[in-house]
């Protein structure tokens, strides 16, 4: 009983020291806090990151980064502390967030062909790029479209990229029907795939598109100065941290193409594409690796097409078709060997054919054919640590301790790589190469 009332006064005693102490604080002459934050605040406005502040237009405040910015540098809370606005977070400069990696660059870029319209859906994707691998090696981005780029586009992209950002029009002969392409036939075909329901079977822009990524967009000024790219596409999901630079991996192991993803073309949309490539192979054989990947296109030697593709490209983003359907893909490969004569031959001859209008050619089967003919195997790789979601398939890496370690956020029963409409295992079987440890498990 003594002992609990002694404890008692000692607390009351305790409070009463302590009021006083702060008592004595606040009426002596030390310091006050204050200036110091608005001092900092002078120092750090938001005119040191790159997106000039301007105010937000009236009509659309929540959209604009401007307004973000306005949200951010609040009023000043004392008048008498002058005119410099306080900032509501911590001060630190927007580079020291993101310290970058030591190690040499290399000669490489993103890559992303967009509209205007498409703004929300690539911020996205730049962003989970930007934090899961480009915030620490701060590569340079080229944004392509067929119309020109808009101030909000620009904007917004360029405060999201951590690297240069480079903004370039589609020449119209890369974007548009070649003169040989007879229109009414093209029409005609659209017409048919529109009544069979083959998904885009109907777009025109969709058709342009394929084409350009198939054959072009390699060769578009802005990109020339590169060796290697890696293309993104609309509202991409990354799963896990990439905790190594991929574009010097593909250097350091003299990679020309890659993926994450393989499945099994739609026969609709290619049904004569092999015949053309049956055609290329004979006219040019001096192209054909004698290394090559036949085994991963056909079960025949050659014969027939099993629709196998490594899933590259064809975005399908709704600014570019009617439907809301999205495919975000994947792609990192050498800008050298698309502009070698090979790879060009190949994309000629398929265009004279007019499979990309008089059917629906993509450039997912094309790059596969060209990689699986014209390269040595060796040059191929799957990038089994690179966790992506393309709709409605997932890959999510095969192994307990590398999802940890990546800290992934993608269930591995939801990866792809070891199902039945997956053409992963051809590849892996083709190349002698052991499967990921725990692969059985998610077949
Ligand atoms: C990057 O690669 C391109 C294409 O191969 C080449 O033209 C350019 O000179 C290279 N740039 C550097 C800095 O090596």
């Amino acid at each position: 009983m003594a002992t609990g009332s002694g404890r008692y006064l000692r607390y009351i005693l305790f409070a009463f020291f302590g009021i006083l102490i702060l008592y004595f604080i606040s009426t002596s002459s030390l310091p006050s806090y204050t200036p110091s934050i608005a001092e900092a605040a002078g120092k750090l406005s938001w005119d040191d990151i790159k997106v000039p502040v301007t105010p937000p237009p009236a009509e659309k405040p929540a959209a604009d980064p401007d307004a973000v910015a306005d949200a951010f540098t609040s009023k000043p809370q004392n008048p008498q502390l002058g005119t410099s606005p306080l900032p509501s977070i911590t001060p630190l400069s927007p580079s020291e967030l993101s310290p970058a990696a030591p190690g040499e660059r290399v000669n490489a870029t993103f890559v992303t062909l967009a509209r205007n319209s498409d703004i929300w859906e690539i911020a996205r994707s730049i962003r989970q790029v930007e934090d899961r691998f480009n915030r620490n090696y701060n590569y340079d981005w080229v944004f392509l479209n067929d119309k020109p780029f808009d101030d909000q586009f620009i904007k917004i992209t360029t405060s999201l990229v951590s690297g240069k950002t480079h903004y370039g029009e589609i020449p119209v002969e890369h974007w548009s029907f070649p003169s040989w392409i007879d229109q009414k036939k093209a029409e005609a075909v659209r017409e048919d795939m529109r009544r069979r329901k083959i998904i885009y079977g109907d777009s025109i822009s969709y058709r342009h598109m394929c084409r350009f990524e198939s054959g072009f967009f390699f060769r578009h000024p802005l990109l020339h100065q590169f060796e290697y790219y890696w293309r993104v596409e609309p509202s991409v999901e990354l799963f896990c941290d990439i905790h190594y630079d991929p574009f010097k991996y593909m250097k350091d192991n003299k990679k020309k193409y890659s993926f994450v993803l393989s499945l099994y073309e739609y026969v609709e949309t290619i049904p004569t594409l092999w015949e053309s490539t049956k055609k290329f192979i004979k006219a040019h054989p001096e192209h054909i690796h004698p290394e090559n990947s036949m085994a991963f296109l056909s079960d025949d030697g050659g014969d027939t097409y099993n629709k196998c593709h490594f899933v590259s490209s064809t975005p399908m983003t709704p600014s570019f078709t009617t439907n809301t359907y999205q495919w975000s893909n994947f792609e990192i490969g050498n800008l050298d060997w698309l502009r070698s004569k090979a790879y060009i031959d190949f994309f000629e001859s398929l265009d004279q054919d007019g499979g990309f209008f008089y059917e629906r050619w993509g450039d997912a089967p094309v790059h596969s054919i060209a990689a699986s003919l014209l390269l040595p195997r060796d040059d191929i790789h799957f990038f089994n640590d690179i966790a992506y979601y393309h709709v409605p398939f997932t890959h999510c890496p095969t192994g307990d301790d590398l999802r940890l370690k990546l800290r992934c956020h993608c269930n591995p029963s939801d990866n792809f790589d070891w199902k039945g409409y997956s053409c992963t295992s051809r590849f892996f079987d083709l190349n002698k190469l052991s499967k990921p440890v725990g692969w059985e498990g998610q077949a």
